[in-house]
């Protein structure tokens, strides 16, 4: 479902991602895991042909990104970093509208359905810009789900939600690949990885320095979270000269 080949992403000195290959297989839910300005959103804005590479291949559904962007947009649901629905629309008026661009017949119960299950229903008559931040992630993840698509690319899924909520969302996530779906999330959260991906990348300084399938033994036998520092440890991080104040110690 998804294949990068030897992919390269400089924002003049900044290597943002430095020769990354890898490939996805369909009922793969896949996570992309790295700390904070390691590269996964950059990646995603590539896959899903919101950024070119400055050099590399990235297929998606077997459609070359490079050639073809809108087509990948066409195939997949997404949902990027931080974005917001329109301010100037009502949650229900933009599901309507992704509706129309991905060509749904009749949409109104889906949107509906979307409604009840992220629970979000009293809200679907106020404007976007009025939604909380966690509604706003609720009614973008909706959309990429939508129309059902056979992939999706979602950029911190869980980030603003509940716990409720994640969870409802871990469990679909889960239901969806089962039935043959494609996911790639990206994720520092490495619990949510830990619970639901099959598989895992993890990027560090623009460098992929771990794939593997979760229930790998090496994994397996390792506390997931000591995996993950030992991958991802800053040398010289330590001894900086901060300390924990006496009260918090
Ligand atoms: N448009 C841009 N212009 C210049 N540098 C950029 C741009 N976008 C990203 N970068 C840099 O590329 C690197 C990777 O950023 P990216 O947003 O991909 O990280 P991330 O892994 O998604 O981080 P986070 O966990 O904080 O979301 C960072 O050093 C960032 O400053
Ligand atoms: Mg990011």
């Amino acid at each position: 479902m998804i294949e990068v080949r030897n992919i390269f992403k400089f924002y003049g000195s900044t290597k943002a991602v430095n020769d990354i290959s890898f490939s996805i297989g369909k009922g793969e839910l896949f996570g992309l895991l790295g700390p904070n300005g390691s590269g996964k959103t950059t990646m995603i804005r590539m896959l899903t042909g919101q950024i070119k590479p400055t050099s590399g291949s990235v297929r998606v559904h077997g459609v070359d990104v490079l050639e073809d962007p809108i087509r990948v947009r066409e195939l997949a649901g997404i949902v990027p970093e931080q974005e917001t629905p329109p301010s100037f629309l009502t949650a229900e008026e933009y599901l309507y509208f992704v509706a129309k661009i991905r060509k749904m017949e009749s949409y109104e119960k889906t949107c509906e359905k979307w409604f009840e299950f992220l629970d979000f229903g009293d809200q679907k008559n106020s404007l976007c810009k009025d939604l909380s931040r966690g509604t706003r992630q609720k009614l973008m993840f909706a959309q990429a789900f939508l129309h059902e698509p056979e992939l999706a690319i979602i950029d911190e899924p869980l980030i603003n939600l509940d716990p409720v909520i994640q969870r409802k969302v871990k469990d679909f996530l889960a239901g969806y690949v089962k039935n043959g779906g494609t996911v790639f999330i990206s994720t520092h959260i490495l619990e949510i990885a830990k619970q639901i991906c099959t598989s895992i990348g993890i990027i560090y300084k623009g460098k992929l320095v771990y794939t593997g399938r979760l229930d790998d033994p090496t994994l397996q036998r390792r506390n997931f979270e000591d995996f993950f520092l030992d991958l991802v440890s800053r040398p010289g991080n330590s001894g900086t000269g901060l300390s924990i104040p006496a009260q918090y110690a």
